[in-house]
């Protein structure tokens, strides 16, 4: 197998917003990030992708586009972005935006033109339909609560939004839409970037006759996420924008794929290439819902490593050979991972937080990191709903516990704290002064409270911090093809142990195990190893034979 350098690549993924605020106006900006380069160099990574850094209306984080040529003022101007793109180049680390083309904005002008009139020429760039017996179009919630469908009275029609009534959704079934999408991705190429992480985009197709979703008993609506998903003509559309635009760069381009099935994954992925280089696919992070459809994400369950290794599992095996796998614990829509899969605690938050990397890392496939992972960050706490900043967990606390009244406050504030989005936003700590390095005065949202211990000056300055492990094990994926190539297997007799993840790694010259205790326990397991096999990776100072320790981790290569 020959490579493709994306196939070799780790990725650290920056939310502009809480990253590094250069002019001390709270809110980190992409001047920030060129300060910030240096650190990002220094773990090792190839590839940045940034969260939007587009003009917006900022209902949700930057995910509601209102000029896609435009960067957004408060992270600065086009300028400040080419500068970025030259700095990193120069210092070989390549740039991917996110493409967020399932919807725009409400302000963008398509969508002011769109709602004008029935006869604007912008009116079909959108989801128009008239009301059904006075109600909406459908049965379709949104992902952020409420039905997915706002009623405007200009033209007496609804239009569709999956997500906030902000973010209407852009038909593509116009050509129009596509060739408008297209030509924008193409004049960012000239801008110099490296590709695209696209935004939901398994949902571009949505069913013909847009018929009521599956309903659950107990749900406040239906499912038309499971309809719009891998729709009748997304591979279509794929193809086209690859032909179109794609096939041109030496690009990395992964898609956003929630409701992805391992055939779907094998389309969107192929190793051909006529879609997309690989797909975030989002079953591992479904493991720990709750068991009332109307609560769904809301939960404080923790995933078995049972179901998690399957799962895992599962995908490694399924895409070998066939399609590539992107690996994540982490991104700026989900809780942190050493506080989810792992212990926060002050005892083990550094064992386990490296535990769950190396189980990562020692997979195949291109890795990502989003900021703070690397110094093994933690969820904040919610105490009041005050404190809460994104749209989706907002609408969620007033359809919940004020509207539906199914759930109370303090019960949903503590999920938040387990699973908001919020987590994983908090601003980068840098070091342990007032406002932790990140700005220098009040940061745009309020740090994570353990901050003084948990910041980068700390991590750096100690030889056994999360940061050095993160180094190491990219380190061990640049330096070793078997990462890239080599088979996965899971260590015989593994498949039920319900405590460690035990796989292989093998090609024609090189063998890894990679072992991983998940547990608070001391446990007894051996592995039978050859005499030349050499521990590479481990989180404790010293091993000792057949013996686990608390969430100990170890790799072995011959
Ligand atoms: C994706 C983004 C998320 C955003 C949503 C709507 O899931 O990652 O942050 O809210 O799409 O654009
Ligand atoms: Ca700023």
């Amino acid at each position: 197998m020959q490579a493709k350098w994306w196939q070799k690549a780790v990725v650290y993924q920056v939310y502009p917003r809480s990253f590094q605020d250069s002019n001390n106006d709270g809110i980190g900006d992409l001047q920030g990030i060129i300060q910030r380069l240096p650190y990002i160099k220094k773990l090792g990574v190839d590839v940045i992708w940034l969260n939007p850094v587009y003009k917006t209306s900022n209902v949700d984080g930057g995910y509601d586009i209102s000029d896609y040529q435009a960067i957004n003022p408060d992270f600065g101007n086009l300028a400040d972005f080419q500068q970025l793109i030259t700095t990193a180049h120069k210092m070989d680390l390549k740039i991917i935006m996110d493409l967020v083309v399932n919807h725009s904005s409400s302000e963008h002008h398509w969508f002011q033109e769109s709602k004008k009139s029935k006869s604007n020429p912008y009116r079909d760039y959108y989801i128009w339909r008239d009301p059904v017996e006075g109600h909406e179009p459908n049965n379709w919630g949104s992902f952020f609560s409420g039905p997915a469908w706002t009623f405007d009275s200009t033209t007496g029609q609804y239009y569709l939004h999956l997500f906030a009534k902000e973010q209407p959704d852009l038909n593509w079934e116009n050509p129009q839409v596509r060739t408008s999408v297209f030509d924008m991705m193409n004049w960012w190429a000239l801008q110099g970037i490296d590709g695209f992480r696209m935004d939901v985009i398994s949902m571009l197709s949505k069913p013909a006759g847009l018929p009521d979703g599956p309903k659950e008993s107990g749900a406040l609506y239906g499912d038309g996420g499971s309809l719009v998903a891998n729709g009748k003509h997304e591979h279509e559309y794929l193809r086209e924008m690859n032909q179109e635009v794609l096939s041109k760069y030496n690009w990395l381009t992964v898609g956003e794929t929630a409701g992805v099935t391992i055939e779907e994954a094998q389309k969107y992925a192929d190793l051909n290439g006529s879609e997309l280089n690989m797909v975030f696919q989002f079953e591992h992070m479904g493991l720990d819902g709750n068991s009332d459809p109307r609560l769904g994400k809301w939960s404080d369950q923790k995933a078995s490593l049972t179901a998690l290794r399957n799962n895992l599992a599962k995908w490694q095996t399924a895409l070998a050979n066939k399609a590539w796998n992107s690996l994540f614990w982490n991104n700026h829509d989900q809780p942190r991972v050493v506080s989810r899969f792992g212990n926060d605690s002050q005892k083990y938050r550094v064992l386990s937080a490296k535990m769950l990397a190396a189980m990562l890392h020692g997979m195949q496939g291109t890795p990502y990191i989003y900021q703070g992972e690397e110094i093994g960050m933690t969820n904040t706490n919610f105490h009041s709903f005050d404190q809460v900043v994104d749209v989706e967990a907002r609408n969620a606390y007033h359809e919940l516990v004020e509207k539906e009244k199914i759930v109370s406050s303090e019960k949903l504030l503590h999920y938040f704290s387990q699973r908001s989005r919020d987590n994983a936003r908090t601003p980068m700590p840098w070091n342990d002064s007032a406002n932790a390095g990140f700005t220098s005065v009040q940061p745009w949202m309020t740090l994570n409270p353990n901050y003084s211990q948990i910041n980068v000056a700390a991590a750096l300055s100690d030889k056994n911090s999360v940061f050095y492990f993160y180094q190491e094990l990219i380190k061990m994926r640049h330096d070793l093809p078997v990462i890239t190539d080599g088979d996965f297997k899971l260590v015989a007799g593994n498949d039920d142990d319900p405590d460690v993840f035990a796989y292989t790694r093998n090609n024609a010259d090189q063998h890894l195990l990679v072992i991983c205790n998940y547990t608070q326990k001391q446990l007894t397991r051996h592995y039978e190893l050859p005499t030349q096999a050499k521990l590479i990776i481990q989180n404790y100072s010293e091993t000792v034979a057949d013996q686990l320790r608390p969430y100990e981790t170890k790799i072995y290569l011959w």
